[in-house]
């Protein structure tokens, strides 16, 4: 049996402060040992990245953006911020393709493999978002929709490609909802993803880590991360908690 490193991501979204991240990360490094087995990543806002590398220099907490530029160089691409500036950041993972950002900012599935390449060329881990809304699931669409999504990475970037990234299932109706994915609900979706990949490569398909994203809070973490195909979580909400997000790290 393959055993992947569980990864707890927090993605802090657009909150905090420069106190607030201090704070945060103060007391999350008292709960994660150097030689932890189990991966966390922060992804704070852009403008606390420096504070954050800063705190967690010779900690076993790993750096992490929220989104990336689409364009390799620098250049006249006002109020974007490139893989390179990540880089130099200490950020060693970036997520693509968010939910929020494919509904409220229009990134297409195009949008977002080129993201995922762009990322990879820079030496980040992307983590790629999937999953469905909530009229996509009742009309019985959400392996086509997942599909999708990800068979577009594929055709870009390769399925070779998966051998350096992470892919987070977030179905759309469970992020910040309250509402959470039933642990098989979640289970059926990362083992179609699985297959998905290993459609191309059964080995890459049994090292790629596939988390899981929507309302994932310390209550219902051990539940979700005891499924085979669930290899960690993307936490919105709760990860601005630190008592909250040390416990769904402890769950994993
Ligand atoms: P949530 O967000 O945990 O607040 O539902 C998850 C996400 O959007 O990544």
């Amino acid at each position: 049996m393959t055993v992947r490193t569980p990864l707890i991501a927090g993605n802090w979204k657009m909150n905090g402060s420069t106190q607030r991240t201090q704070q945060l990360i103060s007391s999350l490094c008292s709960g994660v040992a150097d030689d932890d087995d189990r991966i966390m990543l922060l992804c704070p806002p852009y403008p606390y990245l420096h504070i954050a590398a800063e705190a967690l220099k010779s900690k076993a907490i790993m750096l992490g953006a929220q989104n990336i530029a689409m364009e390799p160089d620098s250049g006249a691409y006002t109020g974007e911020v490139s893989g390179l500036m990540l880089k130099n950041f200490g950020c060693e993972y970036v997520i693509v393709g968010h939910s929020e950002r494919r509904a409220l900012y229009g990134e297409t599935n195009e949008v977002v493999s080129n993201k995922f390449i762009i990322a990879q060329a820079q030496g980040l881990q992307p983590i790629l978002c999937v999953g469905e809304t909530l009229e996509e699931r009742e009309l019985g669409q959400t392996q086509a929709v997942v599909r999708r999504q990800i068979q577009k990475v594929i055709d870009s970037a390769g399925s070779a490609a998966f051998s350096s990234a992470v892919i987070a299932y977030e179905p759309v109706w469970a992020i910040g909802t309250g509402l959470t994915a039933t642990p098989d609900q979640a289970q059926e979706t990362h083992s179609f993803i699985r297959s998905l990949i290993s459609e191309q490569d059964a080995t890459i398909a049994s090292l790629v880590q596939i988390i899981y994203g929507g309302s994932m809070k310390s209550e219902n973490a051990k539940e979700l991360l005891s499924m085979d195909d669930v290899d960690g979580g993307l936490v919105g909400g709760a990860s601005l908690n630190a008592e909250e997000f040390l416990a769904i790290f402890q769950a994993a």
